[in-house]
C-alpha cells in the first residue's frame, strides 16, 4: 500500500511514473514537521534494520550514520564521507512493522539514522517542499518491489554489456586501444568492450574525435568491432567555450545553457578549460544535448558513459575572480596570516556550494536556481542520452551509465559507483553497496574493479574481479598515474583468464536473471534477509548475498585471506570454477563454515533444488554458444 503526501511546492522531478493522488494529512508513522524547513522523525526499535539509500557510503544496514544527499564529486570515499555522487532518497525501516519511505526532493538533504540518538531516524532539510511516499508491506523485499513498481522499468543494456570491459584514462591514440585489444586477444582473455576516456576527444569537447590520433574513427570503430570489441565513449557535462566549435555555438544562440542571475552564460572550469552546462531539465535544451550524441552513433558507438554530472565544477569565474583577490591581499599582509585559511580556500574552490548558487535553470518559463535541484543535474544528463536513443537508434539497446544519478534516472541508464580507490575496502564497500543500489532502481551498475585511484597489487585485481564476475557491469578501470592494472600487466595471466572466463561462463544466467529483474521490479542483488526473513542470523550478514533465486556469492575481500568464513541459510551446493575450465563441487549443510578459495577461484552457492546454465567460454559475447548448455547446481 503506497501513500503520496504534498509538501509546500514540491519541483516535479519524475523519478515517480504511476500517478497516485496525494492523501491529506500527514504520514502514519513518525512524525513531520514543516516549521523550519521539513523534518521527519521516527524513534527506532533496537532490533529495526534501515535499508536503502542506494549509493552512499557504509554498510546494507544504514542505522549508526548520517548521509547526505547532495550529488558530490569527491575521489576520497573514506569512512567518513557523508555524500558520494548519487542522491537516493528512499529508505525502508524493517522491523515488526515494515515501511519504506521516498522523499522526492531534489536538493541537500539529510538522513541521521542513528547518529545523533542511536535510536531517532530524522530525515531532513531546507525547504518544505516535497513529496514524499510512504510504502507498507509484508516486509521489506515486498516494500521494495512496491516502490520499483511506482518509479519504473530498470534500465535494460544490450547483451554485449554483461562482456568484460578495460578501462584506462590516459588511452590516447588509436594505437593505445589496439594495444588492449592485443593483450588481451593474444592472452585468450576474454574482452568486449574498450572505454574511451576524456582522451579520445579534441581538446576535451564534447562531441568531437581527435582526427590525428583517429584519422578515420568509424572505420576504427568497425575494425575494432570485428574483432569483438565495443568502442565506449566518455561524454562529459560541460561544453567547451571555444569560437566556432559548433556545439558551443548553438548552445549559446538557442540560450540552452544554464544562466546566471543576469541572464548570461554561467561558466565553470573542468577538463577543457572554461565551459558552459547544458541546461538538460529543460526540455528543449535536453533533447538538443541528447541529440549529439548521434555523432558518434552514426560511426558505428553503440555505448556512452556519461562523467562529471553533479556537474563537478574545479572553479568558476567568480570563485577564481574571489581567490585571486583573497591572494593578492595574502601576500600583502605581513602578519596574522593563517596558512590554512590559504589551502582551504584553493581546495574549497572546487565544488563549491556557492557556485551551485550561481547558476539557473529554465524549467517550463521558471527560472530555478540550481542548488534547489542540484541531485537532478545528472539523472537529466542521462535522460538527454536515453531521449534521444529512443529517437536516433529505436530497434537497439545503447549501454549508458552515469557518475551521477537521483531516482528516476534508473530508467536511462546506469551507474558506475565513481572515483574509489585500489584498497580492500572499497571492495567491502562495492559488495555492500550492490544491494542497495538495487533497492533504488539501479541494476546495471558496478564499481571501477581493481580501484581507480592508488596502485593496484596484483591479488586485490584478482579478488575484486572475482566479485565483478558478478556485477552487471564488470569493468577494471583505472586513474592516470596508477600502476597499470590490465589483467595481462600481471605475473601468472591464467588466474586472470579463469576468473574473466567464468563470467562468460555465466553470462547467460546472469543476463537472464538481470532481464527478469528489471521487468518484475525485482532485485538482481539482494541482502539475505531478503530471502530469509526469518533467519535472525542472516539479517545480520552484509558480506554475502544472493542472486536471483538460485544462488549466493560470498567474496573475499581481505589480503592474503587464505579463504573466509560463510553463513549457509540452507543447505547449498558449492561451486568452485578454477582455471581452465574446470569447476569442484560440494554439499554444504546450513550453517557456518570455512571455506578455502585461492586467487584463482569464483566460488558460488547454489542453492537447494536449483540449476543454473553454464555455456562454454568465448572470447567476446557474441560468441558464445548459448546452445549447448551445461547445467550445473546440485546432485539431487
Ligand atoms: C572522473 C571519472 O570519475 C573517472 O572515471 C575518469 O577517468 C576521469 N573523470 C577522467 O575523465
Amino acid at each position: 500500500m503506497i501513500k503520496k503526501y504534498r509538501f509546500g511546492d514540491p519541483f516535479e522531478t519524475e523519478a515517480v511514473v504511476e500517478n497516485i493522488q496525494a492523501e491529506h494529512g500527514e504520514p502514519k508513522f513518525g512524525e513531520t514537521s514543516i516549521d523550519n524547513g521539513f523534518s521527519f522523525s521516527y524513534m527506532m526499535d533496537e532490533d529495526e534494520i534501515v535499508y536503502g539509500l542506494g549509493e552512499a557510503n557504509r554498510g546494507i544496514n544504514k542505522r549508526g550514520y548520517r548521509y547526505v544527499s547532495d550529488c558530490s564529486d569527491d575521489p576520497n570515499h573514506t569512512e567518513d564521507k557523508v555524500s558520494l555522487y548519487g542522491a537516493h532518497n528512499f529508505i525502508i525501516v524493517s522491523g515488526k512493522t515494515p515501511f519504506g519511505v521516498f522523499f522526492d526532493y531534489p536538493a541537500r538533504m539529510t538522513f541521521d539514522i542513528g547518529y545523533t540518538k542511536s535510536a531517532l531516524l530524522k530525515v531532513s532539510c531546507e525547504y518544505a517542499d516535497l513529496y514524499v511516499y510512504v510504502i507498507e508491506g509484508e516486509n521489506a523485499y515486498d516494500i521494495v518491489k512496491q516502490f520499483r513498481k511506482i518509479i519504473g522499468r530498470s534500465y535494460i543494456p544490450p547483451r554485449f554489456a554483461f562482456g568484460f570491459g578495460q578501462s584506462r584514462w590516459g588511452y590516447k591514440t588509436k594505437e593505445d586501444f589496439v594495444k588492449v585489444l592485443r593483450g588481451y586477444r593474444d592472452h585468450h582473455i576474454p574482452l568486449d568492450m574498450i572505454y574511451m576516456d576524456i582522451d579520445y576527444m579534441q581538446d576535451y569537447k564534447d562531441f568531437t574525435v581527435n582526427e590525428e590520433n583517429f584519422p578515420d574513427f568509424a572505420e576504427f570503430v568497425r575494425k575494432m568491432k570485428e574483432e569483438g570489441v565495443r568502442l565506449i565513449p566518455i561524454i562529459d557535462a560541460g561544453v567547451k567555450i571555444e569560437k566556432g566549435y559548433s556545439v558551443y555555438e548553438e548552445g549559446v544562440q538557442k540560450g540552452y545553457f544554464c544562466k546566471r542571475e543576469d541572464g548570461s552564460d554561467f561558466a565553470a572550469a573542468v577538463w577543457p578549460g572554461y565551459t558552459h552546462f547544458p541546461d538538460v531539465l529543460n526540455k528543449e535544451a535536453r533533447e538538443w544535448f541528447g541529440s549529439h550524441y548521434r555523432f558518434l552513433i552514426d560511426q558505428g558507438i553503440e555505448g556512452f558513459w556519461n562523467d562529471m554530472n553533479e556537474p563537478a565544477i574545479f572553479y568558476s569565474r567568480e570563485g577564481m575572480d574571489e581567490l585571486k583577490s583573497y591572494i593578492k591581499e595574502y601576500v600583502q599582509e605581513t602578519e596574522d596570516v593563517s596558512p590554512w585559511e590559504l589551502g582551504d580556500r584553493v581546495r574549497n574552490l572546487a565544488n563549491s556550494p556557492e557556485d551551485y548558487k550561481r547558476f539557473y535553470h529554465c524549467v517550463n518559463g521558471k527560472m530555478i536556481r540550481h542548488d534547489r535541484v542540484h541531485n537532478l543535474y545528472g539523472y537529466n544528463m542521462t535522460r538527454a542520452a536515453g531521449e534521444a536513443f529512443e529517437k536516433i537508434a529505436p530497434d537497439k539497446r545503447i549501454l549508458m551509465f552515469s557518475r551521477s544519478s537521483y531516482i528516476g534516472m534508473h530508467r536511462y541508464g546506469g551507474i558506475w559507483t565513481g572515483d574509489n580507490k585500489s584498497w580492500w575496502d572499497h571492495l567491502l564497500l562495492n559488495i555492500k553497496m550492490m544491494p542497495s543500489l538495487n533497492m533504488c532502481g539501479f541494476l546495471y551498475s558496478g564499481a571501477d574493479l581493481g580501484g581507480f585511484g592508488a596502485d593496484a597489487t596484483r591479488d586485490l585485481v584478482l579478488r575484486w574481479l572475482a566479485f565483478g564476475v558478478f556485477t552487471p557491469l564488470m569493468r577494471n578501470h583505472a586513474a592516470t598515474g596508477t600502476r597499470e592494472q590490465e589483467a595481462y600487466q600481471f605475473e601468472d595471466t591464467d588466474d586472470f583468464r579463469g576468473i574473466i572466463e567464468t563470467r562468460y561462463r555465466l553470462i547467460p544466467y546472469l543476463y537472464d536473471t538481470f532481464i527478469k529483474a528489471a521487468e518484475n521490479n525485482d532485485m538482481y542483488f539482494k541482502p539475505l534477509a531478503f530471502e530469509y526473513p526469518d533467519d535472525t542470523f542472516a539479517a545480520g550478514v552484509e558480506d554475502q548475498l544472493m542472486i536471483g533465486q538460485e544462488i549466493m556469492i560470498a567474496p573475499v575481500y581481505t589480503q592474503n585471506a587464505k579463504g573466509r568464513y560463510v553463513y549457509l541459510p540452507e543447505e547449498m551446493t558449492l561451486v568452485k570454477f578454477t582455471r581452465d575450465n574446470h569447476y569442484t563441487r560440494e554439499k554444504l549443510a546450513k550453517g557456518h563454515h570455512y571455506i578455502e578459495v585461492s586467487l584463482a577461484e569464483v566460488p558460488v552457492f547454489i542453492r537447494k533444488g536449483k540449476t543454473i546454465p553454464i555455456v562454454k567460454v568465448a572470447e567476446c559475447v557474441e560468441k558464445l554458444d548459448t546452445e549447448h548448455v551445461e547445467y550445473q547446481g546440485c546432485d539431487n
